[in-house]
């Protein structure tokens, strides 16, 4: 078996250190690797094919890495290339290394949220068109109802430090009530992208009283905790040093400058070409 290596944590841009973060704190022993694609993010609005194409060239940059293990902590990345990736390239390009969404571990856990068996999941237009998590939340929850909304403006509010300005509440306000004007049942609502929990004090802020929300992070590290504790095959090849290195293919200084909002404390980053 080849090397030991870093735990591989992927997202278009920012959004996937708001993941990283809550990985850390609930598996701090182990080597983790971050990159963020911020020359070609957002992600969102991209086609299936384009969002494919630049996942798949990030997880092989991973793998060179020394990456046994990589996380898409991105939705967008989840709903339009995981299963291309384990499907179609995983056996071929190294068959003993896994890649892991963060759609599938939320629909998992979504049902314990909800009473009144309705949620509503707020993504980027790509996530919401796949119709992923309305697939996923049926096979675990058949019964849950899932009302979804796409935030096209809510990713750049917050790549371009917008996210605390009345133009943040402008959007905020316009997709919460499209949201319920699809079902007033909706009682948990999702953050089904990474980017969204630097806007969750606006979202509650204009949030309906009674309605919860969910974000990403505690249940993508639970379910990867678990996910170890299943897979000794794939943990005994994560190096465990407790440090986090961090990518981006734009500028460092932009990254540096940008992800503690994220990550909630100072980073060092690296450029990488792909
Ligand atoms: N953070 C990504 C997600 O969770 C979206 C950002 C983008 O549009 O690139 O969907």
């Amino acid at each position: 078996m080849a090397d030991k290596g870093p735990i591989g944590v992927f997202d278009s841009g920012y959004g996937g250190l708001t993941v990283l973060k809550e990985i850390v704190a609930q598996l701090p022993a182990y080597d983790y690797i971050y990159l963020g694609d911020n020359a070609r993010a957002p992600y969102g609005t991209r086609s299936f094919e384009t969002v494919y194409q630049y996942t798949l060239q990030c997880v092989e940059w991973f793998f060179r890495q020394g990456c046994h293990l990589v996380i898409l902590a991105c939705n967008t990345a989840s709903a339009k290339a995981l299963r291309s990736i384990q499907q179609n390239d995983l056996q071929q390009l190294a068959p003993g290394k896994r890649v892991l969404g963060v759609i599938r571990p939320t629909s998992e856990r979504i049902g314990e949220y909800t009473r009144s068996g309705s949620v509503g999941v707020l993504g980027t237009k790509g996530t919401v068109q796949s119709g992923s998590y309305v697939i996923e939340i049926e096979k675990f929850h058949p019964a849950v109802k899932v009302y979804q909304e796409a935030c096209p403006m809510w990713v750049p509010l917050v790549e371009n430090n917008e996210y605390e300005t009345e133009g943040a509440d402008y959007f905020i306000q316009k997709h919460l009530q499209n949201l319920f004007a699809q079902s007033e049942e909706i009682d948990t609502v999702l953050l089904a992208c990474t980017h969204y929990p630097l806007l969750r004090s606006k979202i509650e802020a204009h949030l309906p009283q009674g309605k919860q929300l969910l974000s990403q992070g505690e249940i993508v590290a639970a379910s990867l905790q678990d996910y170890l504790q299943r897979h000794p095959e794939i943990e005994s090849n994560c190096t465990k040093g407790g440090k986090a290195s961090f990518y981006t293919t734009d500028s460092t200084e932009d990254f540096d400058n940008h992800a503690s909002r994220f990550y909630g404390k100072q980073v060092r980053s690296e450029h990488v070409n792909l």
